[in-house]
């Protein structure tokens, strides 16, 4: 990849999607090609394959997925399947037909079986059943993950996916019903603290533990392999270690300035007790994320504070 390469990063607008281009810019690459949902639906066949025969992409990083929260997951079991079987099916074969010079699929570690060991290794990939409440998501998962193998193996295409831990950072999504662990923390301990509530309830006892990446480290990671990377096993990209969901909370607090009790309701449920990758492949290429918890949730509440919150 030079800056003068041609580069589709499909999920501009989404929260990893973002951060990459953030990285690429960083980097030096300027010849983005950049298309929102509206311009390019990238579940209808003849458009994505009319969009390759004109821009000519070189390098492509799918970062566009149907993506949601537990409930949403749950209710929308066959939009979570088909759409993401789509647009993968549609960006990767398309790749190929067009000579795409390399291809990045993003997946996520909910793809790991219900039972996973821990920490979660790429060779623990298929070895369980799947978690059934996301299972139609992580199944169109699993199947990019074997699209990227099997063009790389039938054709010699050089297509390989990332599984990424829990991410948070800029872009992230504060819905009530859809945000993920760290957004979900930030705008309760917002609320309690412009409320000036004397104490903040969560539920279940605060000991499972969570794995956080930063999302530009995601992304500096991501481009780093784009331009490295020659193998076609996917890579766990993990912060590394873990921290229980009272240390998270504590630290939030901390950041935001909340003074008030922290209180944990152990008759609700407490979750899965652990869920850490094991990014041991990334890190033996060189790589460790450069953001700490606390310097990540200092940017995340700044973006928060910007885009979502009115400030008190
Ligand atoms: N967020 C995390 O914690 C996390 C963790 C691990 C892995 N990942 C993976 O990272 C990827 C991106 O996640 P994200 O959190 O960045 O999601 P996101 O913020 O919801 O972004 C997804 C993007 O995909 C685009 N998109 C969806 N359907 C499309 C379509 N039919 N045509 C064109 N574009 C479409 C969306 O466009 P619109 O905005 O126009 O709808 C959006 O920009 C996903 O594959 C996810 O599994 C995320």
């Amino acid at each position: 990849m030079t800056p003068d390469s041609r580069i589709f990063v499909a999920g501009h607008n989404g929260m990893v999607g973002s951060a990459l281009v953030r990285s690429l810019r960083r980097g030096g690459f300027d010849h983005l090609i950049l298309k929102s949902k509206a311009e390019l639906d990238l579940t209808r066949q003849e458009e994505v394959e009319r969009f390759y025969a004109q821009e000519k992409p070189e390098f492509v990083f799918i970062a566009a997925a149907k993506v949601g929260g537990l409930m949403a997951n749950k209710t929308y079991r066959a939009d979570f399947i088909t759409t993401n079987l789509q647009i993968q099916a549609n960006l990767i074969h398309g790749a190929h037909q067009a000579g795409v010079s390399k291809l990045l699929f993003m997946a996520s570690s909910c793809i790991y079986p219900r039972e996973c060991p821990q920490p979660m290794n790429e060779g623990h990939l298929w070895s369980g059943y799947l978690e059934p409440t996301n299972s139609p998501y992580a199944v169109a998962k699993l199947a990019g993950i074997e699209m990227c193998r099997a063009y790389h193996d039938q054709h010699g295409a050089r297509f390989f996916s990332v599984i990424p831990c829990n991410l948070y950072g800029q872009n992230d999504n504060y819905h009530p019903e859809n945000s993920h662990v760290m957004a979900a923390l930030i705008s309760k301990v917002h609320r309690a603290r412009t409320e000036q509530q004397p104490s903040v309830l969560f539920w279940g006892t605060g000991t499972p533990r969570r794995e956080l990446l930063y999302v530009d480290d995601l992304a500096d990671a991501s481009v780093w392999l784009m331009q490295h990377y020659e193998q076609p096993d996917p890579v766990n990209i993990g912060y590394g270690t873990d921290h229980s969901i009272r240390e998270l909370i504590e630290t939030v607090c901390d950041v935001l300035g909340y003074t008030g009790r922290i209180e944990f309701d152990a008759s609700k449920p407490d979750g899965v007790m652990r869920k850490l990758i094991d990014s041991s492949r990334m890190q033996a290429l060189g790589w460790k994320p450069a953001t700490t918890l606390r310097e990540g949730i200092v940017k995340s509440y700044a973006d928060y504070l910007q885009r979502v919150a009115t400030p008190s």
